[in-house]
């Protein structure tokens, strides 16, 4: 096991800069996970920590230990990536022994390593069957166990689960936390989903274009998200922006308002604000709740989606802005019909106004 530390590291092909200074602190036996969109550079920088890219600039240090220039094989990580690699003439047990074999382990050594993967994989039974009689999710699983064997300090994971259907991946995604909590071991887990990134991580990196957006425990970057980017890209339904104006402040409070909005009184801790500036309310749909008295905004029902415990409608504003909230399941919503909706100002966050994300950035 082992702490690893990501001092300015930089990575550029050519002169096109891919990862752009990041620091990354990972605990010991921490599970940390790497956040964002397509083409951030999360792979880029799992593959330079286990090796298989070099390192533009910056320090890698895993355990106590400068590995810039260490070979894969000598930094103590086992990586699993999404295309299983593993090979089809092999049995099961032979690709799970694959890397000891390599290394020239013995037959006792290599049987009782085997053994015990297989164990925690819930996989004895398919020890001697090859990957064409195996399911997807069991195919990983032997990935998986190719990494266990060798023991790593540190497991790196590129997005195991993405060619996995849904049900599984669910599935799949509660073994790998199991299997976090029995080993010990550092992970670090690389995926573009942020259920994955909220249900799994001790540690959430967010990153957009080869940066750091932020870095921290999933409930303290849902709550306190410390930009727009992060704010939009956790949670489903995504948060809801809003633009509004500052009009009036007091302590640590600024009050807010907008077209269609009556005027609500929020935190202004990303400040500082100023009385009429522009800035951005973010909303997040679970908080909205209907109204009948106090309503805080009214709208018409455009579209509705049962989910069970929850239904999601979609209101227009009128000012054809549209808000998504997470509603009761029970009530009726028609699609037409007027609906009154607020929301607890302790709940909502004031951004300064700047470019929104994307909608649908994952
Ligand atoms: N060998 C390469 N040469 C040039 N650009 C690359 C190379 N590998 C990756 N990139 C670029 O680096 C960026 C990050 O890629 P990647 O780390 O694979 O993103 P992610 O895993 O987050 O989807 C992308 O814009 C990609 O096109
Ligand atoms: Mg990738």
């Amino acid at each position: 096991m082992a702490k690893i530390s990501l001092q300015n590291i930089k990575k550029s092909y050519g002169n096109v800069d891919v990862i752009k200074g990041v620091d990354i602190d990972i605990e010991d036996g921490e599970f940390c996970v790497f956040v964002g969109p397509s083409g951030c550079g999360k792979s880029t920088l799992l593959r330079m920590i286990a090796g298989l890219e070099d390192i533009s600039a910056g320090e890698l240090v895993i355990g106590d230990t400068r590995v810039n220039d260490l070979p894969p094989s000598q930094r103590g990580v086992a990586m699993v990536f999404q295309s299983y690699a593993i090979f089809p003439h092999m049995t099961v047990r032979e690709n799970v022994a694959f890397g000891l074999t390599i290394a020239g382990a013995s037959k006792a050594e290599k049987d009782a390593k085997v053994a015990e993967a297989a164990r925690i994989l819930q996989m004895e039974h398919l020890l001697d069957r090859r990957p064409s009689q195996l399911s997807g999710g069991q195919r990983q699983r032997v990935a998986i166990g190719r990494a266990i064997v060798r023991k790593p300090q540190v497991f790196l994971f590129d997005e195991p689960l993405s060619n996995l259907d849904a049900a599984l991946r669910m599935d799949m995604r509660m073994e790998i936390g199991k299997l976090h909590q029995q080993l010990g071991a550092t992970m670090i887990y690389v995926t573009h989903d942020q259920v994955e990134a909220m249900t799994l991580a001790d540690k959430i990196v967010v990153l957009k274009d080869g940066k750091v957006m932020q870095i921290g425990a999933p409930m303290d970057l849902y709550h306190n998200p410390a930009n727009l980017f992060v704010a939009g890209f956790l949670g489903a339904p995504s948060m809801n922006f809003l633009n509004v104006e500052v009009v009036g402040l007091e302590g640590d409070l600024a009050e807010v308002s907008s077209p269609v909005l009556g005027k609500v009184s929020v935190s202004a801790k990303r400040g500082p604000f100023a009385v009429g500036e522009a800035a951005i309310l973010g909303l997040r749909p679970q908080y909205i709740t209907l109204e009948s008295g106090k309503a805080l905004m009214k709208g018409k029902v455009a579209l509705t989606e049962r989910l069970g415990a929850e239904t999601v409608v979609d209101i227009g504003l009128g000012d054809g802005t549209s808000l998504i909230a997470a509603l009761p399941q029970d009530a009726v919503y028609t699609v037409g019909s007027d609906i009154a909706v607020g929301f607890d100002g302790d709940k909502a966050h004031l951004f300064k106004a700047e470019a929104l994300p994307e909608k649908g950035a994952h």
